[in-house]
Order: structure tokens, then sequence, then C-alpha cells
């Protein structure tokens, strides 16, 4: 009884393993594409239209820090997330002219490299996303400020005088290149009805019979595959984590069968 449950299991385990192994979304499926690449990346190049003398009237494409959540799987809102000051220079052009556009790219991540792509290569999927920037609202900023500061530390420390705020990238449009054959175009409503990664409703069942959250072992597994991901938190100290918390789980779910066939013998 006891065997035949660990080996239940252990494909569990596999089943897992296996859905989890599909992370990056196929390339026909560009809305999740989109989400995806954006909750990977922690920066992104922002162009504007300058303001500034000497370069009015050309593109202007500039790095900044962004976030749509905290890292992990379940965490990405989709919104680039940015934390700005006036004195930024294209902060300047957009106070003149919101109209922007930023461009994340799976090139931040060690993806590309690890599959040997050039940046240029569609294969190493980069989006597009065109609109404006906009300033968040009070109630919006404290998601935009729990996405922000958990990826990156250091903006708790940048000079207050700064009169730093947090806006995003209100998206008209999004471009997908992730494949041969030229650029996608989605919606922002398609974009915004996806999740960066594939549900798994069906595999359901079998997580239940674990007595395991299910979205907590495909985060456990997707980091436990893909580490280089999360490589800014600390894969290992999160696996560890949720080792604790799976095998918890799964001791307690054997006891309760055991006790059950127990009272039932
Ligand atoms: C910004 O882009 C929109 C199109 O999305 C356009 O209608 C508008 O004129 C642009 N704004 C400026 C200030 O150029
Ligand atoms: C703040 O902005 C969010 C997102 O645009 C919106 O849903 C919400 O209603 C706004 N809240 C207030 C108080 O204006
Ligand atoms: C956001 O973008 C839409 C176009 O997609 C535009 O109509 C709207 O005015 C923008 N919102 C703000 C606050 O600029």
């Amino acid at each position: 009884m006891f065997g035949f449950q660990l080996l239940s299991a252990a494909s569990v385990l596999l089943l897992l393993l296996l859905t989890a192994h599909g992370a990056i979304p196929p390339p026909e499926d560009a809305a999740r594409m989109a989400r995806f690449v954006l909750h990977a990346c922690d920066w992104g190049a922002l162009a504007t239209l300058s303001a500034q003398e000497g370069l009015r009237g050309y593109p202007f494409a500039n790095i900044f820090s962004l976030s749509d959540g905290p890292p992990g799987p379940l965490s990405g809102s989709g919104v680039p997330y940015f934390y700005l000051t006036d004195l930024e220079i294209s902060v300047q052009d957009l106070e003149i002219n919101s109209n922007a556009s930023l461009t994340v790219s799976l090139a931040q991540t060690p993806y590309c490299k690890k599959h040997k792509y050039d940046p240029q290569n569609p294969l190493c999927a980069h989006i597009i996303f065109s609109g404006n920037v906009v300033k968040v609202n009070d109630s919006e900023a404290g998601l935009a400020k729990k996405a922000l500061f958990s990826r990156h530390p250091e903006m708790e420390s940048w000079p207050k005088d700064h009169n730093w705020f947090f806006a995003k990238f209100n998206i008209t449009r999004v471009w997908v290149l992730d494949y041969f054959g030229g650029l996608k175009i989605v919606t922002p409503e398609e974009y915004y009805s996806v999740k960066p990664y594939r549900s798994v409703t069906g595999k359901h069942e079998t997580g239940m019979l674990l007595g395991l959250n299910q979205p907590i072992a495909l985060e456990l597994f997707h980091d436990f595959l893909c580490p280089e991901e999360e490589g800014h938190i600390g894969a290992q100290r999160k696996l560890n984590a949720y080792l604790v918390y799976f095998m918890k789980d799964v001791i307690l779910q054997i006891m309760t069968c055991t006790l059950t066939s127990v009272k039932h013998n």
C-alpha cells in the first residue's frame, strides 16, 4: 500500500515535470509569449521622441528598470511599471509627448545564450510595446511599488529629493517577434486575457491526489528546471522552501491514507 502510494507520487512528479517543461509558450501563442517575455525581463529599452536640444525629433532609446510583478510564474500582471523622476532625460521627453515604444527581449535572460540564439534571431523572442507612459494613481502605486522594489531593491535607496514616482506603460499595441515570418500583432485585450504560463487544468486532479497546492508545485518545478529565470531571487533557496512545503503535504497525505486504511481494516 505504502509502496504503491510512493510509486503514484513518483508518477505525479514526473507528470508535473513534463508539464512544467513547456514553460516557454509556443510561437502560435503570441499574446502569451509577450506576457512571458515581459515577466522574464527586469529592464527594457524605452524609446521616446526626443525634445532635447540637438536631439529634437529623433527617436531616443534609453534603458529603464521595469517590472510587471514580483518574480515567480504566478505574479506577472502584464503591466510594465517604472519608477521615474522628472530629472531623467527621457521623462522630460514624455512630459512633452508621452507616446513611446518599449522593447524587451529574452536576450536579457540566459535563455538565448543557452540555446545559442543571436539577439537578432527571432527565436530569441523580443517584444515591442507601443503606447504611452502614464503616472499611476495612488491605489495602483502600491502594486507598482511591490512589483518594482521586489526586483530592484536598490530603488528604495534612490535619492529622495529626486521626487520619484510610479508610472506604467499604457499599451496600445504589442508587436511580437518570436518566430520566422514577420511580426505578429497582439491587441491589449488579447494580451491581458492570457497568463504568461499556460494553465494546466486537467492535471489539477492529479495534483490533488497528493494534496499538493498545484500552482506552488508548478512553480517549484519551473524554478527547478529553469533556474536561470529565477536567478535573481535565489532559485535554490526557494526550491528548498518549496521542498519542505511539498514534503509536508506528501507526508500528511500518506499518513491520512494509511490512517484511513487502518480504520477500514
Ligand atoms: C500619440 O499617438 C497617437 C496614436 O496612438 C496619436 O494619435 C497622437 O497624435 C500622438 N500624440 C502626439 C503628441 O504626437
Ligand atoms: C486607479 O487606476 C486603476 C487602473 O487604471 C483603476 O482601475 C482604478 O479605478 C483607479 N483608482 C482610482 C481611485 O482612481
Ligand atoms: C492609454 O492608451 C489609450 C489608447 O490605447 C488611450 O486612448 C488612452 O487615452 C491612454 N490613457 C492615458 C491615461 O493616456
